[in-house]
């Protein structure tokens, strides 16, 4: 395993077979969940704290499952109960959980950079499980393991990422995975939502959606994050799902095999609509939940092989 760093704390940075390495061995992972079988011994003894600073379904619960799998022992920290309400620092928070001689550490949090700045204050491999506005790395691991799984290869696909694409740690993290791997990336939506210096980052840039589908191999949906918005970067969700929205007529100019992807929480009705989030054959979105849990064991997995074994 070729993976070059102690913690997983972003894409950018990743190379090739760093990012092939660990999609290989997420997928035998997916091979094993889908066999009904377990390895719970890989991370017996070890620790896993989920620090979750913001709302997650998917995330929290798949870093969960996936730490259980191998064997850990998994702690849900509760934010909302715990002493951060008294005041307690996020630094002096982490010293504490170094203290108990935590092995992995998940952190979500609001500030881009939590998680880097944690990982030189504390002992333990530090993972980031999204934060702020800079990158969600697990998120793009399991995005490119779905891709893969229906297209065989990343490289020269044309993947458009949709929507609001200025407040989207997905976003980041997919433009930095997929163009790492080949692809051909887009990115779609009104100028108030795609970041002025976006070409930087090796992407087309379209805000007319008709044009930005033309023959993709992937559309991915994003949601509008309104609770990183300040002031009316959009008009109404009405009037954003008729420019902007996914419906069967816009979906209908890209590749007739082309996929859909949305790595939820979903709106439906503002960035999708519901007969294409649900469409049986071209919607992938239930299968890029599964291979959450199938990436983060990977993820745990690799991580864990570098720890020492007594902390
Ligand atoms: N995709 C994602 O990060 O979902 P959650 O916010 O539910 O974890």
């Amino acid at each position: 395993m070729s993976y070059p760093s102690k913690h997983l704390l972003a894409i950018e940075g990743l190379e090739p077979p760093h990012i092939a390495d660990l999609l290989d061995l997420a997928e035998s992972y997916a091979l094993l969940n889908r066999s009904g079988k377990t390895q719970r011994d890989l991370l017996k003894g070890r620790t896993l704290i989920n620090l979750f600073f913001e709302d997650s379904t998917r995330t929290r619960t798949s870093f969960e499952l996936a730490g259980k799998r191998l064997g850990a022992d998994v702690i849900n920290m509760s934010v909302s109960t715990s002493s951060v309400n008294k005041g307690e620092t996020l630094l002096d928070t982490a010293s504490t959980l170094n203290a108990m001689q935590c092995d992995l550490l998940v952190i979500r949090h609001a500030q881009s950079g939590a998680p880097a700045l944690l990982s030189q204050k504390v002992d333990a491999a530090v993972i980031n499980a999204g934060d702020g506005t800079h990158e969600h790395p697990t998120q793009a691991l399991l995005d490119a393991l779905t891709i893969r799984r229906h297209k065989g290869s990343l490289q020269g696909l044309v993947v458009a990422i949709c929507g609001d694409i200025a407040h989207s740690r997905v976003a980041r993290s997919n433009i930095h995975l997929l163009t790492t791997m080949g692809s051909r990336v887009r990115v779609v939506g009104p100028p108030t939502l795609i970041p002025a210096d976006a070409a930087r980052l090796g992407v087309e840039v379209f805000h007319d959606m008709k044009a930005g589908l033309k023959d993709a191999d992937v559309v991915m949906m994003l949601r509008l994050q309104r609770e990183r918005m300040s002031g009316g970067l959009v008009p109404s969700a009405r009037e954003f799902f008729r420019f902007y929205g996914l419906d069967a007529e816009k979906l209908a100019l890209a590749k007739p095999d082309s996929i859909v992807m949305h790595p939820g929480p979903m709106n439906r009705g503002v960035e999708i609509d519901s007969a294409i989030a649900d469409h049986p054959t071209r919607s992938v979105i239930g299968e890029q939940v599964e291979m959450g849990v199938a990436c983060r064991m990977a993820v745990l997995d690799v991580l864990a092989r570098r720890l020492p074994r007594n902390r």
